[in-house]
């Protein structure tokens, strides 16, 4: 199965000069619940936007950087993998896995046909950003799941966690 997982905000906007526009760490939180355990595809910028390798998840990341494969070479937690037709065939082998892709925009778009389910976190306020989510189809989805949160002392903007299914065909 494979799964989305990403926060974006009112104008569907999710990155700024490489990094998140916001700081808001309910979702961290919950972006850590659902990806822990499960191999986590992301491209190159994302990538080098974490602050380290994370914990209990392989990288699997897309880049034609030779650079970064050499680098990478010998950490099992982290492969890279230079286009689609070869991430198309880590994915069909892996297939009986829960592979979760956490962006950007290009590995999203790449994948979007394939995709079984959504994890969107909604953050209810527009922030300055250069990277736009991938228009996505919703109408080949259901949500199943859905909670809403006011701000608090560590959360700044309101958000919802959405969980969409894809329909059955
Ligand atoms: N809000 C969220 O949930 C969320 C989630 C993820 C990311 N983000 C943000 O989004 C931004 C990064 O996203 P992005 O869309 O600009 O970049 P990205 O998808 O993370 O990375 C793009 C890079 O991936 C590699 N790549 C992409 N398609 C490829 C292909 N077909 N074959 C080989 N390599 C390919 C290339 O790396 P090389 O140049 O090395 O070849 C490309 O430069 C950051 O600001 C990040 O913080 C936000």
């Amino acid at each position: 199965m494979i799964t989305f997982v990403w926060a974006e905000d009112k104008k569907h906007q999710i990155g700024i000069d490489g990094h998140l526009p916001w700081r808001l760490p309910a979702d961290l939180h919950h972006f850590k619940k659902i990806t822990y355990g499960h191999p986590i595809i992301m491209g190159r910028k994302t990538f080098t936007s974490l602050p380290h390798i994370l914990p209990g998840r392989t990288h699997v990341v897309l880049s034609t950087s030779q650079q970064l494969k050499k680098e990478f070479d010998s950490n099992k937690r982290v492969l890279i993998i230079p286009s689609i037709s070869e991430l198309q065939c880590w994915i069909h082998k892996h297939e009986n896995l829960e592979i979760c892709v956490i962006g950007g925009n290009s590995v999203f778009s790449a994948l979007k046909k394939q995709v079984d389910c959504l994890e969107k976190t909604e953050i209810k306020a527009t922030f300055t950003a250069d990277v736009t989510m991938t228009k996505l189809n919703y109408s080949d989805f259901k949500i199943v799941k859905r909670s809403f949160h006011q701000p608090d002392n560590l959360n700044s903007y309101p958000y919802e966690f959405l969980t969409y299914m894809r329909k059955e065909k």
